[in-house]
């Protein structure tokens, strides 16, 4: 059975547009962005189309290497600015830490600034990196998450990592395994896993033999293929088990969690 994230992702955006009526000037994202492959580019254009449905402004800056940080720093001080978003990959010559830790953190929609993301490890969930937080809001709306044994596999610092601190959180108590490549007999830990999420970036990775029947699975992979978009779980495993869809799944709550952040910041903003 597939999980309905569609209205999920509508409810937040309904949220978003609500909220921004009561801002008294309107929440402003900026995209900051080095040179641009096609899918940087195809996504910043659905952040625009996205920011200008819910009445968010938007701006996109092209920024060569040099132009990163001292970007990042007028930003911080620009009172218009709401939300800060860094387009990644990042030029190779750039220092990832060094230019995600000059996002500022009141602005740091994404979560990716070091101190948003070590503030979960407190439970303090300001800035949570959207991704993350879409997972634990698909599991939250279909399912209880205390006690249960949850095996996040990929340890990522956009997804995984975060991902498996968030469902540690006191209050959320499952029970969480970490997998990654060098994880032996990983269909060991899933078949005996009641949540199982996947964030490995491998098309059709997890198969429906690798899952008990009832399982519920979160498909966070977004892969590209000879024209075609897959997720890395086999479209065979809905057939037993509780599925995200890709796409129109964890992506488009992703999405929306971005803009709620960025209205999150403007509410904060002392103007
Ligand atoms: N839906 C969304 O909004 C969203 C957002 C971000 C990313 N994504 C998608 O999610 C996927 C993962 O993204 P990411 O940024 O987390 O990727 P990443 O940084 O490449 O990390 C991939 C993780 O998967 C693990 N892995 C690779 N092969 C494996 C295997 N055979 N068995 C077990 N683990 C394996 C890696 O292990 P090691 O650490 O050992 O290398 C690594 O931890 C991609 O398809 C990406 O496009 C979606």
């Amino acid at each position: 059975m597939w999980i309905d994230c569609k209205s999920i992702a509508k409810a937040i955006e309904e949220d978003v547009k609500r909220r921004i009526t009561s801002l008294s000037f309107a929440p402003k994202l900026v995209s900051v962005v080095g040179t641009g492959d096609p899918s940087t580019a195809s996504y910043l254009r659905s952040q625009e189309r996205k920011a200008e449905k819910l009445g968010i402004e938007f701006e996109i800056i092209e920024a060569s290497s040099g132009e990163f940080l001292p970007t990042l720093k007028k930003l911080a001080k620009d009172e218009s600015v709401s939300g800060v978003f860094v387009a990644r990959p990042l030029p190779q010559e750039l220092d990832e830490k060094e230019v995600l830790s000059a996002v500022p953190v009141e602005k740091d929609v994404e979560g990716v600034n070091p101190t948003n993301l070590g503030l979960l490890i407190y439970g303090e969930e300001t800035f949570p990196p959207c991704t993350a937080e879409a997972v634990v809001k698909v599991l939250e709306n279909v399912t209880e998450l205390s006690g249960k044994r949850v095996v996040v596999v990929g340890r990522s610092i956009t997804v995984g990592k975060p991902l498996a601190i968030m469902l540690l959180k006191k209050g959320r108590d499952a029970t969480v395994t970490v997998c990654h490549s060098r994880t032996q007999n990983l269909e060991e830990i899933t078949k005996i896993s009641d949540i199982v999420i996947v964030a490995v970036g491998k098309a059709n990775f997890l198969k429906k033999d690798m899952v008990k029947k009832g399982t519920i699975v979160i498909d966070v992979g977004i892969n590209y293929v000879d024209g075609k978009w897959y997720g890395d779980v086999d479209p065979a495993v809905e057939e037993i088990a509780h599925v995200t869809p890709v796409p129109g799944g964890v992506g488009q709550i992703t999405t929306a969690l971005l803009f709620e952040h960025v209205v999150r910041a403007a509410e904060r903003q002392k103007r």
